[in-house]
């Protein structure tokens, strides 16, 4: 019998316990109720009354033992649960993620860019940082015009002049410079003034030139693209007109309005009850300029315009102030997720 008890307990140290299923087995083989330490209760009973009081003891032992590591494990198992094997429930509702959203102005900017594109406008780009000649000099600014006063312009160099570029014009000089005839492209770009920032001007923003200037090209082409161009962004049922207007590097030159988006032309407060907004710069590209350009004026005419991405993107999404395209507010931004994916 005291063989029997030291054999077991030797059987059951050796015992291995990993997981559930060996705690569960130690526990049917010894300290269940038909475990080895119930038969081994079930013998002591034909033990000689002399040798009870030892073996009795051994016993007893025996059992606190089996039970003590029966309990150890199975609280060292409990321990060691680890919180990623929890189950998962399949189904609970996603969390959803948050998506990323484009700038309103990216996206006007990709909108202009396809309807340019489907007429056949190329896209080019310059530097922004330009020199006096592609920003003013060969765009026939006089070399006292006010648009080249420190107000306006932002010099990084005064001798010779280096500014940046106060409007996307000085790229029509670089890309004309560099073509054969005929050029017909979209210049997309951020330009900078020296202005005051508040909800209607900022020192830095964007625009779109285009030029077109070919054999033959007229007034009425340049009426035509923009009437087709407006149609496209604002939607079939905009009307347009012409002002007559001045910039030096066009001659003639006019400003266009679009009917309010805000009243559809009833008149209200953005149009200052007039019923139109002006929304671009245009005109036939000024001789001189071909010139500097180094293309004959005799030969090609054509025309250009020039527009704000901002004040489109304003009108389009009724934007109130300027400031809201800078500041990266989230809140701002997220209006528009829907747009870009
Ligand atoms: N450069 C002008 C501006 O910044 C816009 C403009 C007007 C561009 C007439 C043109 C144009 O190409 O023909 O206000």
């Amino acid at each position: 019998m005291i063989e029997s008890i030291a054999a077991i307990r030797a059987q059951a140290q050796d015992f291995t316990i990993t997981d559930k299923a060996t705690l569960e087995a130690y526990r049917l083989e010894f300290i269940a109720r038909n475990g080895v330490i119930n038969d081994l209760f079930a013998k002591f009973k034909l033990v000689p009354n002399d040798q009870k009081k030892a073996i009795g003891a051994a016993l007893n032992e025996l059992k606190q033992y089996l039970e003590a590591r029966f309990k150890e494990a199975q609280d060292h198992l409990e321990r060691s649960v680890s919180p990623v094997a929890a189950p998962i429930d399949l189904t609970l509702p996603v969390v959803p993620e948050t998506l990323g959203s484009r700038h309103p102005i990216n996206i006007i900017r990709e909108k202009i860019t396809r309807i340019f594109a489907q007429i056949g406008f190329a896209v080019a780009d310059g530097p922004e940082i330009e020199d006096d000649w592609h920003n003013f000099g060969a765009l026939n600014f006089p070399p006292n015009h006010p648009a080249r006063d420190m107000q306006d312009t932002f010099f990084v160099q005064q001798d010779p002049a280096m500014l940046l570029r106060t409007h996307t014009s000085s790229v029509q000089i670089r890309l004309m410079e560099k073509s054969p005839m005929p050029v017909r492209a979209i210049m997309p770009g951020r330009v900078y003034r020296n202005e005051a920032i508040s909800a209607r001007a900022h020192c830095l923003f964007h625009q779109i030139e285009g030029i077109y200037i070919d054999k033959g090209v007229s007034f009425a082409d340049l009426k035509q693209t923009l009437y087709y161009f407006v149609k496209e962004l604002f939607g079939s049922d905009i009307k347009i007109r012409f002002r007559a207007s001045y910039f030096p590097f066009t001659e003639p030159s006019a400003e266009m309005d679009i009917t309010c988006l805000i009243c559809k032309g009833e008149g209200c407060n953005i149009c200052k009850q007039t019923g139109w907004v002006e929304i671009l710069g245009s005109g036939m590209v000024h001789p001189e300029v071909i010139k500097n350009c180094g293309h004959d004026p005799e030969v090609y005419t054509g025309f250009a315009f020039g527009m704000g991405i901002e004040r489109i993107s304003m009108l389009l999404y009724d934007v109130k102030d300027l400031r809201l395209y800078t500041e990266n507010d989230v809140r701002f931004l997220r209006q528009f997720a829907h747009l870009a994916h």
